[in-house]
């Protein structure tokens, strides 16, 4: 089989993404963010993001195509994220990934998009191991995986969140605080002036009868909410990169601790975190911390391949492609709540050999 040229199309939350692979390597991308649009309302508005996915897919496709030098007649597969995300968005980057298979006459992968966040590490640091511990961590979702070939093996989920994603969190918190949306970055800033040690927050489910692989972020919130509101009784100015650091403390130390213990259970000398907050300083310093001490090697993805991107759904259409694994039919639809258990959101079929 010739290489593949992967056209990778990302629009389930606020960035439209689009990518160009080609075995592994990235070959060039593009991406639009309506974030500002939806900085007042504190959170995306589906609505919003979706026309703004709209008005962005056919230019972001131009200018991956033109940064990668290849034209729409080079690509050999399409590959989209159909799953989980906001209905509305998904179905504009779905509706665009199939026009774009259809007028290249190439197949159409309808892929998962937390695959995808896992998939983007290779495009730096080559095919991932056999198996792996992967750590999941978005603004929706939060999970500690056992990971094998990303293209054709189940994912299998070792533990999940059970209320709050850890990105939604650091959202949360940061709207508690005075910061602007998207928190995450916000707090990663205001955390550098603050005392990390300040307000010891809960490290939530790290006790030593707590289900070791399972994550809870909502008490962890409500603790701000009710150490702020103790604090705005006393009439003081908020100390906000205080409240910030030690907040993103209580997370990175929630986050390592179960992480390198899940890598020790499963035999896994390797841990790949990825997802948004995978872009976060403490959270990647500390991790990288524990694994050393736990002779972990820790996989993470560039820190602008670490949020949303088309680069990552490119990398695995490649993957899919190279694997031959066969594609979707362009009547896929697509699912807003899809669970993770492989790359394509309906289920793997190997193509038959020969
Ligand atoms: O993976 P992602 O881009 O989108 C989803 O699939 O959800 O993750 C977005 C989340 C947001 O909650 C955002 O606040 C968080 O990732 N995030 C961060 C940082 N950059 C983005 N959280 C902590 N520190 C960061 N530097
Ligand atoms: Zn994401």
């Amino acid at each position: 089989m010739s290489t593949p040229l992967v056209l990778g199309i990302e629009t389930s939350c606020d960035e439209t993404g689009v990518g160009l692979v080609s075995g592994g390597v990235l070959l060039g991308d593009a991406l639009a963010s309506s974030m500002d649009e939806h900085a007042r309302f504190g959170g995306v508005v589906p609505e919003v993001a979706a026309r703004a996915h709209l008005e962005a897919m056919a230019p972001m496709v131009r200018t991956a195509l033109r940064r990668a030098e290849v034209d729409l007649a080079d690509v050999t597969a399409v590959a989209v994220t159909a799953g989980p995300g906001l209905s509305p968005a998904l179905q504009v980057g779905l509706a665009a990934g199939k026009a774009y298979a259809l007028a290249a006459g190439v197949p159409l992968y309808a892929v998962h998009h937390l695959a995808g966040h896992a998939a983007v590490d290779v495009l730096d640091h080559g095919p991932l191991p056999e198996r792996c511990v992967a750590l999941i961590v978005s603004g929706g979702h939060t999970s500690l995986l056992s990971v094998g070939d990303l293209a054709r093996d189940e994912i299998v989920h070792l533990g999940d969140t059970v209320d709050d994603a850890a990105g939604e969190a650091f959202d949360k918190v940061a709207r508690l605080i005075g910061l602007p949306y998207p928190g995450g970055p916000a707090i990663d800033r205001a955390a550098r002036e603050g005392d990390p040690h300040a307000i010891a927050f809960p490290r939530p489910l790290t006790g030593p009868s707590d289900p070791p692989w399972t994550f809870s972020f909502s008490g962890l919130k409500t603790a701000v909410a009710r150490w702020v509101e103790a604090h705005d009784d006393t009439g003081g100015a908020l100390p906000v990169p205080d409240v910030a650091a030690s907040f993103q403390e209580a997370v990175a130390e929630t986050l390592a601790r179960k992480a390198v213990a899940a890598c020790v259970d499963q035999g896994a000398d390797t841990l790949l975190m990825v997802g948004g907050v995978a872009a976060n300083s403490r959270v990647r310093g500390l991790v990288e911390e524990r694994c050393a001490a736990a002779g972990i090697a820790l996989r993470v993805p560039p820190i602008r391949l670490c949020t949303d991107n088309g680069a990552m759904i490119a990398a695995l259409g490649d993957l899919l492609v190279r694997a031959g694994v066969e594609p979707d039919p362009l009547d896929v639809a697509a699912d807003p709540r899809a669970r993770l258990t492989g790359a394509l959101l309906h289920g793997t079929r190997a193509l038959p050999v020969g």
